[in-house]
């Protein structure tokens, strides 16, 4: 590796998967200064985290501030800024990025380009159709209903749509009422200018994590499974995941390795035949059929609130990781450098505000944050908070709610059942009326309705 002095980070995003990135990148000896940007209050008492915040999240805003705090490395948390080509201004700038270029990257920003190419790469996924106008995609729905009446079809907006573009549609009606929505209102603006309408998957849902090198190098992370649904027994709204668990459940090494050979390879092979610089994270997000694995999408970061789950467990240094997969070459990597996982299974459960992912308030009190952090930090559960979206307020120093998934509480335990307890102990001890958590993922009662510290 070129950089075994310490160095300066500078992370892009400031949500919970960010909180947990940046709580393993300060731990690492080779971060002497960590940036983030935007700056949040919760990120302020992180050790090395430096007061001074790029001015604009533009490519010329990044470079400009890159320069200036002589940033080694960055590294992008969210899709967006990817999906834009911000990498790219960086590399092109020659500063080092954890992210794959704007062609990579296009693998979260366009469905029908993620379907195209996952079926370029034989990669086994849903069959699915393009609709580029709403009397075509009219017309799929008309066709889908009278040949298969019982199936549903999922329909997807082809473009970002912050997690809510997909409509599981059960009848012809609510496919006609998902295509109307998205072509002729447009809901999702220019993201449901053409629709992906595919067939509907069952099965158990699982992701996985491989960091790539851009150069034909593949380093497998691991598995998680994350809770979408906002209700107890996986009822209600989508939600962007309300708690996660690392190792997925039913995923061993065999499934690991499979995973590898049928979903991250082939898709790593593909984008470089097609010239992408891929240097990051791919998302593979995945259902375990009756015929197997099958992929949903891929995604071109970290999940939240998989990495919630997925870091706890990395016992060794992620910076390591980060700079190699930057550099482009994981052969750098000495033996000392290889990733070491902790055996445990890792559960994380998100507080969120009572509304969520409908309308919430904002500004609510939360006690009891230090008390826990001071109490568990000798206890053996090694649970940890994230801050998702907090802010201090200045003339009471109390922390107070500022967004919908608001907290993120993990720990690792060798059981399911040890590791809900702890973490149950814990979420009782977060102060914060007007919240609400998925308690079923804590209790095995799950006759509650998740409302919590209320
Ligand atoms: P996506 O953004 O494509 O991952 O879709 C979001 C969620 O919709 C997934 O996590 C699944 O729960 C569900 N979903 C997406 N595609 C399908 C499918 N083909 N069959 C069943 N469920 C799906
Ligand atoms: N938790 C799902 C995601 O990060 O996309």
């Amino acid at each position: 590796m070129k950089h075994q002095e310490p160095f300066n980070i500078l992370l892009v995003g400031a949500g919970g998967r960010e909180f947990a990135l940046a709580r393993k990148i300060i731990a690492s000896p080779l971060c002497a200064a960590l940036f983030v940007a935007p700056l949040r209050d919760a990120f302020c008492g992180l050790e090395k985290v430096q007061s001074a915040s790029p001015s604009a999240l533009t490519p010329d805003g990044l470079v400009a501030f890159a320069k200036e705090q002589k940033i080694a490395l960055v590294v992008f948390g969210p899709e967006e800024p990817l999906v834009a080509g911000v990498a790219d201004a960086l590399r092109a700038a020659e500063i080092l990025v954890f992210g794959p270029d704007k062609q990579g990257a296009q693998l979260e920003g366009s469905k029908s380009a993620m379907k195209q190419a996952a079926q370029a790469a034989g990669i086994a996924t849903a069959a699915w159709q393009v609709a580029e106008s709403l009397l075509e995609a009219l017309h799929f729905v008309q066709t889908h209903f009278a040949e298969s009446p019982n199936a549903p079809l999922v329909i997807k907006t082809d473009g970002l749509a912050a997690g809510k573009g997909v409509v599981v549609a059960e009848s012809e009606a609510q496919a006609e009422a998902a295509v109307r929505a998205a072509m002729e209102s447009k809901s999702f603006g220019a993201a449901g200018a053409r629709l992906v309408l595919e067939e509907c998957l069952y099965g158990e849902e699982l992701s996985f994590f491989a960091l790539l090198d851009g150069t034909g190098g593949i380093l497998p992370l691991g598995s998680v499974r994350d809770w979408k649904r906002v209700g107890v027994g996986d009822t209600g709204l989508n939600t962007g995941g309300m708690g996660s668990l690392s190792p997925a459940p039913h995923c061993d090494a065999a499934e690991e390795q499979a995973i590898v050979e049928q979903f991250i390879r082939p898709m790593d092979s593909y984008l470089r035949t097609q010239g992408a610089n891929y240097r990051g994270v791919l998302f593979a997000g995945l259902m375990r059929t009756a015929k197997g694995l099958r992929l949903l999408e891929y995604n071109v970061r970290f999940g939240d609130p998989e990495t919630q789950s997925l870091l706890p467990r990395l016992r060794s240094d992620l910076v390591p990781l980060l700079l190699a997969t930057a550099q482009g070459d994981f052969s750098t990597l000495p033996a000392e450098a290889q990733p070491v996982w902790d055996s445990r299974l890792c559960l994380t459960v998100v507080v969120a505000a009572q509304g969520y992912p409908r309308e919430y308030a904002k500004g609510g009190t939360i006690s009891g944050l230090d008390t826990l952090a001071a109490q568990t930090s000798a206890e053996a559960g090694g649970i940890t908070v994230v801050h998702a979206a907090t802010r201090c307020d200045s003339s009471t120093g109390n922390w107070l709610a500022d967004g919908g998934r608001v907290l993120a509480v993990s720990a690792l335990a060798d059981n399911l059942p040890n590791v809900k307890a702890i973490l149950q102990r814990a979420i009782q001890q977060v102060g914060w009326h007007g919240s609400f958590y998925r308690t079923d993922l804590v209790a095995t009662d799950t006759a509650d309705n998740g409302q919590a510290n209320s």
